[in-house]
């Protein structure tokens, strides 16, 4: 794993941790955790740019009181945050070090560095319709990758070769080497904006962005799209869901404010 520094800004917060996530992917910032202790909760915001966490910090809607501003290395996260392994969806555990761990599929993942740690109810969402989808041997696009934590999964449930794109550089870095971590081949890795870098066609395409980057996607995504195949999304907010109503949605799930569908064209 290569060893960058980051710099991570710390805030301590009331506010919940869903309602800050949505207001931080609206402005278009993805490189974020929480932590909670019995000092409090707290919100990490990362980057390799110091400079874009100041600009962040004051486009941002609610208060936050200022902890401190620390840099980390990439070698540093696993030791930096505590969490332990967990079950992600029915039978796949998230493992965030080498711990021994019974079932079915097993994936590792570094904690915090890109989104994509599978606490999320929008990563989860995309996996059980995933693994509901999948046959062995598809292909699989995922869009906006993160972590590559819905890579691996694919991968993992019999996918013959996942392409996973991001537009952010961070991203791109942390799933190559969570890929790298869980030992799978056929797993490409690649910076783009939406579609801009991507080409063939999949099976399933699956997409865990905010509502209004998804129906930017919906413009050429058929172009990519195998013919039956089918486009997987997720982070939808309740009040968006209404976005999507000329498509064809063929399934549905939510959990709390959050949605995911399953459209096909
Ligand atoms: C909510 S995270 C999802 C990460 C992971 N797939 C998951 O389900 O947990 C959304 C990801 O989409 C990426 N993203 C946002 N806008 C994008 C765009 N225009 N093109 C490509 N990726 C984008 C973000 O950088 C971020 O990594």
């Amino acid at each position: 794993m290569s060893n960058k520094i980051y710099y991570e800004k710390v805030f301590k917060t009331e506010d919940d941790f869903e309602k800050i996530s949505e207001l931080l992917y609206e402005l278009d910032f993805n490189n974020f955790y929480f932590l909670e202790n019995n000092e409090g909760k707290f919100l990490v915001l990362v980057s390799d740019d110091s400079k874009e966490l100041e600009n962040l910090e004051s486009r941002l809607p609610f208060k936050l009181e200022f902890i401190e501003l620390r840099t980390t290395s990439s070698d540093d996260w696993i030791k930096n945050i505590i969490t332990k392994p967990f079950e992600f969806i029915d039978g796949v555990y998230i493992d965030p070090d080498h711990n021994e761990i019974e079932a079915e599929y097993v994936i590792r993942i570094i904690p915090g560095l890109a989104f994509g740690t599978g606490l999320h109810a929008t990563t989860k969402l995309a996996a059980e319709f995933l693994r509901k989808y999948l046959k062995p041997g598809m292909n699989v696009l995922d869009l906006g990758c993160g972590s590559g934590i819905l890579s691996i999964l694919a991968r993992k449930l019999g996918a013959s070769y996942v392409l996973g794109v991001d537009n952010d550089k961070i991203a791109v870095e942390v799933a190559k080497e969570n890929i790298q971590l869980n030992d799978v081949d056929n797993i490409e890795i690649r910076e783009s904006d939406l579609l801009k870098n991507v080409d063939g066609k999949f099976d399933i395409i699956v997409s865990n962005i905010i509502a209004e980057v998804l129906i930017e996607a919906l413009k050429n995504i058929e172009e990519f799209l195998k013919k039956d195949g089918v486009v997987i999304l997720s982070g939808i907010i309740n009040s968006k869901l209404d976005l999507f109503k000329n498509f064809n949605i063929v399934d549905h799930r939510r959990s709390g404010e959050w949605n995911s569908i399953v459209i096909k064209f």
